[in-house]
Formats: structure tokens, C-alpha cells, sequence
């Protein structure tokens, strides 16, 4: 085998929050292939950092009374403390806020600039008089133009759906002083992406990119390619243009950039050849490893710039899906938005690195942490199948033949079937096809137990004639474990470096071959707890947003700000008021995602005698599987409303401030649909 040259990454989390289990799903599909690499002999490095740059970081930092440098500071301390636990095995974390960065970031710019990709023109934006600051979308809030909904987001309406810009916006506010946004115009810096279309169409018809993501890319070319805002005016976190006093490169201009720097960080401090791996024509293979939400930067913008500024393109880029938890987008008040700390203070960490992996595809595809499914699922196969076979031969070896293993393969062909199947679980791990790697050890761990099972050794030993013959059994069966945990490594880090100091051996991909014989073996110490769903239970409710105040008496600033979320009762109406609404029991009989719109679903709703099509803004908190069948409460006699999609027929009545905190109303068991709710 060849050694390859691999260079691996993970997208840079934000420095202004924490690690939580969404964040995991890709840094631990990263570690698992970045230490089968390792394992396989090649020169891997895996290196990230710390996006620390942008207006929300500095707001962030503002708010909290710090400096932006000591918030970054204390975040990337954090973060690291996180991923150490969760055995992420980093070679190197640095931050976007660093020398390096700044230097490539200059380098690649003036390199842009020089071969003519940087465009300035003027732009008119929302400008907060009292902060003195240009406003980004999302810190502009107003009315709905479409719909007139009030304090709707500066991009996009949470109620009917419509995109704008924010300048649309009616009665628009500041986020964040609430002042009225005023238009002013600036000098923008901007990269010239459609220069390099070209190229791109190249590389991504090169087949290096999933299929998904490739589609989606010719979409975007059909759509055509945008020049794009490289510039932030004054007050920026971030690094200053060369050439341009007060303005400022956009955090995902240097976000990407950060590969390079944590690379050119390692490199000085280990001597490896940085120029190796991101010359031109480079023999090294890069890798980026992201989520679904930013594939435009890093399959248009990124390789773009690169080829833009003499170094070579990535060799693919690796998007994943978003986590769902209990089949629904992660939720503070239903305790599923769960920190990486949190989720350490309850539960081994290898849980959830094993049930990620037993999940994952190469594919693009959300994944739902299910916490039934996950406690029933670890329990089952790691403690249940794999740990199993160890406990179960372990001690006769330890307590009958002072722990040395049997000098002879009770079964050659068992034992030669367990190896032969390394070839094609590596090529599950090399094609990221975890779970598909994870099904065939647990299908192997099945026939070491049967094995175990016909054997009976626990039978066999209490016969003082069969006991070269339980030895041979039980020797056996720790060689096949052996395997067993020597395929799980990348996935189970700790675990496999407790079963290598159990065995007195490596486990090896040169070594994995040969059965441990007239070998001696540590006593068996218990290698894995089952999941306790007691503890499952407490991480869910320690991750609860509560908004009750701890003690109203000793504290009465808790009580103003839990009193504050609460909306203020609307004016009295008489019952003929009320009477002019006509609510109904209605069933979801289908809901499906709606192409282009980021917060509806689109319903069929069952009333009886007919069915009504309504648009409802509530895809951040339900899966469309999770609804249809339930039974909920409709306004059935507002005026139908066309919209971009279609027509809306009625209205669905849920609670909540909206985004993924949103709460559908269902009637009690009995009621049907059509029955009138008064
Ligand atoms: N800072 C940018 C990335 C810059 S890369 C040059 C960013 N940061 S992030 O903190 O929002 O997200 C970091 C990574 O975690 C992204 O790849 C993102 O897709 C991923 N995830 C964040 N939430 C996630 C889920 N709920 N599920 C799966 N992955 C998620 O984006
Ligand atoms: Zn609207």
C-alpha cells in the first residue's frame, strides 16, 4: 500500500457559543476518518480552529463586557475542553484571529486584486444612527411587506413565508439599539465569482463531489453567479484590507482562510512541508469535511479563491446533514438543544461517537438522535454484543490458566472469516459509509456470541475432563473480540486503548491478522456501562431553557424578565367577536417541505367533507413524518391568502414565539375531524 499525503478538516465553529450535539455529528464523522487514515499508515493531519471574527461575535463580546480578544480567548478554551473529551483528535487548533490568518488572508487578497477579481462599487445598506453601524439582515427586524405580520427577521417572514430585502421591511428597528435604520451609502469590496465559472464547472464534473452536492452546484450555475460582498465597514471584528482604512474583510472571506493558517501553524511547529500539501499540482489530498447549510462557501467561494491566488483546489468536500433530536430540530424548551458539556456531565462520550457512526452515510441527509433509540441501541451492540464476548471468556482464562491464552485456533475458518471482511469494512470507513462498516461488525459480533452460545463454556468448564477444551473456547472468542474492537478503534478511541492494555496487545491493520496464542491476557476490568435513561432524562432536563423565576422573593430581577416574555392580553371582545371564528378539528393527512421556503411546510388538512391546503411557518420545530396523522385545530374561515407557493386555505393554531419554538394545539382522544371548537 501506497502511503497518501492527507490533509483533513472540519468547519471552524463560531467563537461565540458552545459545542453542542449538532456541532459533534461532524467533528466526530471527521475523527472517526482521520484516525482510520492514521490507522492505515498514511500521513494524516486533522486540523480546525476557532471562526472568531464577524458582527455577532463582537456584539456578543459588547454585551457580555469583554473585549472581543478575551471572549474569543475564553471560548477557544472551551471549545477545545469539549472536543478533548469527545476524544476529537485534533493535530492542531488555532483560530482565524491569528498572524497566520491575517497573513494569508492579505496574501490571497492582494493576489485576487493584482489578477483583477476584486470589484469596489458603491452600495446603500441599513445603518444604525445610534450605533453608528452598518446592520446585517439578521440585526434588522420589522413588518412583514407581503403580509404586514409584525417583527418579522430582515430577510425573510416566519409567518407567510415571503423573502425581501431588508430595506422592504415596514416600521423596521435596529436589533440592536431599536433605533429606525436609516439607508446610507458605502464602498463595498467585491470578489468576482462568476470570473471563475468556468473552472468551477470543471472541477465539479472532475467526480469528486458527492452526487447531491454536485446537482446542487449546476443549480447554481443555471441561477447564475454573483459577485460577492467581501467588505464590512467600521466597527468590524475582524482584519482591516490592506489599502482600505476602515473597512474590514468579511468573516467568511478569512472563515476558510483558517485552514490554511492552522496548517501553516502545525507546520511551524513540526517541520512538516506546508507547501506539500497546498502548492499547485500538489500530490497531497485535501479534504473538507462540512455541513449542508455552507456548501456554497466551500464548493463555490473557497476553491475559487484559491485557484484565483496560485494554490491548488480542495480534493473534495465532504457535506453531511443536520442532527435532529427526537424528530425534530433541536429545541431549548424541550431540553433537546444539548451542549457538549451538558451531554459530559451524564453520558460517556463513546456513546455517541457509536451511535453517530452507526447512522452515518457518505449522503447529505439529516440524522435523528433518537434517545430511546440511542440508550436501546449502545446497550444492545456495545455492551449487549461486543463487550459480551470478553466478559463472557475472560475470567475462565484469568482464574484456570493464569490468563495465558490458548496455544491453538480452536477455529481456523471463524477466526480467517472475521479477518477476511477487513477489506471491505476499511472500504465502508474509506467511503464514509459508517453505519454500513458498523452493520457488518455488528453482524460478526452476532456470530461470535452463537459461536459462544454453542459452545457453552460455562458448561464445558464445570467438567474436569474439557478443560483444554474451554480454554481453547474461550481463547477463541477473545480472538475474535479482538478483531471485533480492532475494526471499532476509530470509532471507540478509549475503549480499544482499554482492550489493547486488557489484551497486552496493539490493535493493528498489520497485525490484526495473526490470533493472540500462547499469549498472556490482563484480568477482564468492565469496559463499557450500559446507557441508565435515568441519566439520558436528567441531561434532557438539564438542558431546558427555564423561564420561571427560581424563587420570585430573592429574586425580582428574575421575575421582571420571566413576566417580560410573556405578551400582553389583547383588548376585550364580546362573544359575538368570538363567534366569528370558525375553529375546527382538522387532521394532517400530508405535510411536506416546500421547495424554496425556508420555514413552511406545506398541509393537507382534513375537515371531514373537504380538504384544505394550508402553508404553515413551522419546518424549524416538526418533521413532516412527525405531523401527518396527528390531529390539530384550524381556523377554517379565514380568507384564503395567495402566496409564492400557492394558496393558503386557513390558518393552524400553535403556540410558541416561533423559529423552532413552536407548540402545534391538539384536541383531547374523541375528537374528529370537522367537529367546530368553541
Ligand atoms: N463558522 C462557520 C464555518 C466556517 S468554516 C470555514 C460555521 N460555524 S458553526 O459553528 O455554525 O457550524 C460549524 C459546523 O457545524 C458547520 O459545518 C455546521 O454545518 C455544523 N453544524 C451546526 N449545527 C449542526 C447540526 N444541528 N447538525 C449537524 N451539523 C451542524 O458555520
Ligand atoms: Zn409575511
Amino acid at each position: 500500500m501506497t502511503t497518501r499525503k492527507i490533509l483533513i478538516t472540519s468547519a471552524l465553529p463560531y467563537a461565540n457559543g458552545p459545542i453542542h450535539l449538532g456541532h459533534l455529528l461532524e467533528y466526530i464523522q471527521t475523527d472517526i476518518w482521520s484516525r482510520f487514515q492514521k490507522a492505515r499508515g498514511h500521513q494524516c493531519y486533522y486540523v480546525c480552529a476557532d471562526d472568531a471574527h464577524g458582527t455577532p461575535i463582537m456584539l456578543k463580546a459588547q454585551q457580555l463586557g469583554l473585549t472581543p480578544e478575551q471572549m474569543i480567548a475564553q471560548t477557544a478554551i472551551e471549545h477545545q475542553a469539549d472536543f478533548a473529551e469527545f476524544l476529537i483528535g485534533f493535530d492542531n487548533y488555532h483560530s482565524t484571529h491569528s498572524s497566520e490568518n491575517q497573513a494569508f488572508a492579505r496574501e490571497i487578497y492582494t493576489k485576487l486584486d493584482a489578477g483583477g477579481y476584486i470589484k469596489r462599487r458603491s452600495i446603500s445598506q441599513l445603518f444604525d444612527p445610534e450605533k453608528q453601524m452598518f446592520l446585517p439582515d439578521r440585526f434588522v427586524k420589522g413588518d412583514c411587506p407581503k403580509c404586514g405580520a409584525l417583527d418579522q427577521n430582515g430577510d425573510s417572514c416566519d409567518v407567510c413565508g415571503a423573502t425581501y430585502s431588508p430595506t422592504e421591511l415596514k416600521n423596521p428597528k435596529s436589533v440592536v439599539s431599536g433605533a429606525t435604520p436609516v439607508l446610507k451609502d458605502s464602498e463595498h469590496y467585491f470578489f468576482d465569482l462568476p470570473a471563475f465559472e468556468q473552472m468551477l464547472q470543471d472541477w465539479t464534473r472532475g467526480g469528486a463531489l458527492q452526487n447531491e452536492m454536485a446537482n446542487k452546484l449546476q443549480e447554481w450555475f443555471k441561477d447564475g453567479l454573483q459577485q460577492w460582498d467581501i467588505s464590512r465597514d467600521a466597527p468590524y471584528f475582524g482584519f482591516e484590507i490592506p489599502g482600505a482604512p476602515g473597512k474590514f474583510f468579511y468573516v467568511w472571506l478569512d472563515a476558510p482562510i483558517g485552514y490554511l493558517a492552522s496548517f501553516k501553524n502545525y507546520c511551524s511547529k513540526t517541520g512538516v512541508d506546508f507547501d506539500q500539501f497546498w502548492q499547485l499540482n500538489s500530490d497531497a489530498e485535501v479534504y473538507h469535511f462540512i455541513g449542508k447549510d455552507i456548501i456554497y462557501f466551500h464548493s463555490l467561494f473557497w476553491p475559487a479563491m484559491l485557484h484565483g491566488a496560485g494554490y491548488r483546489k480542495p480534493t473534495s468536500v465532504f457535506a453531511h446533514g443536520f442532527v435532529t433530536v427526537n424528530g425534530a430540530k433541536m429545541s431549548k424548551s424541550r431540553g433537546t438543544f444539548i451542549k457538549a458539556r451538558t451531554y459530559l456531565e451524564h453520558l460517556n462520550p463513546e456513546y455517541l461517537r457509536y451511535y453517530f457512526a452507526s447512522k452515518l452515510t457518505s449522503g447529505i441527509v439529516d440524522l435523528d438522535l433518537n434517545l430511546d433509540d440511542f440508550s436501546q441501541k449502545v446497550n444492545a451492540d456495545l455492551v449487549g454484543k461486543v463487550v459480551n464476548i470478553a466478559s463472557r471468556c475472560a475470567s475462565f482464562v484469568t482464574k484456570k490458566f493464569n490468563g495465558t491464552l490458548s496455544a491453538t485456533l480452536a477455529e481456523p475458518e471463524l477466526f480467517a472469516e472475521f479477518v477476511a471482511q477487513g477489506d471491505s469494512i476499511a472500504a465502508s470507513f474509506e467511503e464514509r459509509e459508517y453505519a454500513r462498516a458498523i452493520r457488518d461488525i455488528m453482524a460478526l459480533a452476532d456470530k461470535a456470541n452463537q459461536y459462544i452460545d454453542a459452545k457453552a463454556p460455562w458448561v464445558l468448564a464445570k467438567d474436569d475432563s474439557k478443560q483444554q477444551e474451554t480454554l481453547d473456547v474461550c481463547s477463541m472468542g477473545i480472538n475474535l473480540f479482538r478483531v471485533l474492537m480492532h475494526y471499532l478503534a476509530p470509532v471507540l478511541p478509549n475503549m480499544a486503548k482499554e482492550v489493547e492494555a486488557f489484551l497486552n496487545s496493539e490493535l493493528r491493520w498489520d497485525n490484526y491478522q495473526q490470533p493472540l496464542l500462547n499469549h498472556e491476557i490482563q484480568p477482564f476490568k468492565a469496559l463499557m456501562q450500559r446507557v441508565d435513561p435515568v441519566k439520558v432524562q436528567a441531561m434532557v432536563d438539564a438542558s431546558k431553557d427555564n423561564l420561571q423565576p427560581a424563587a420570585p422573593v430573592t429574586a425580582p430581577a428574575a421575575v421582571a424578565s420571566a413576566t417580560d416574555n410573556i405578551e400582553a392580553i389583547a383588548p376585550t371582545i364580546n362573544i359575538d367577536d368570538f363567534a366569528k371564528l370558525d375553529l375546527r378539528i382538522a387532521k394532517i393527512v400530508s405535510a411536506e417541505h416546500v421547495e424554496g421556503a425556508d420555514k413552511l411546510l406545506r398541509l393537507q388538512l382534513d375537515l371531514g367533507n373537504e380538504t384544505r391546503q394550508v402553508f404553515a411557518g413551522i419546518k424549524a420545530a416538526y418533521q413532516p413524518e412527525q405531523l401527518v396523522g396527528r390531529l390539530t385545530v384550524m381556523v377554517a374561515n379565514l380568507a384564503p391568502r395567495k402566496m409564492k407557493f400557492g394558496m393558503s386555505e386557513g390558518m393552524v393554531m400553535a403556540a410558541g414565539p416561533g423559529g423552532s419554538e413552536i407548540f402545534l394545539l391538539s384536541p383531547d382522544d374523541g375528537a374528529t375531524p370537522g367537529m367546530r371548537v368553541k
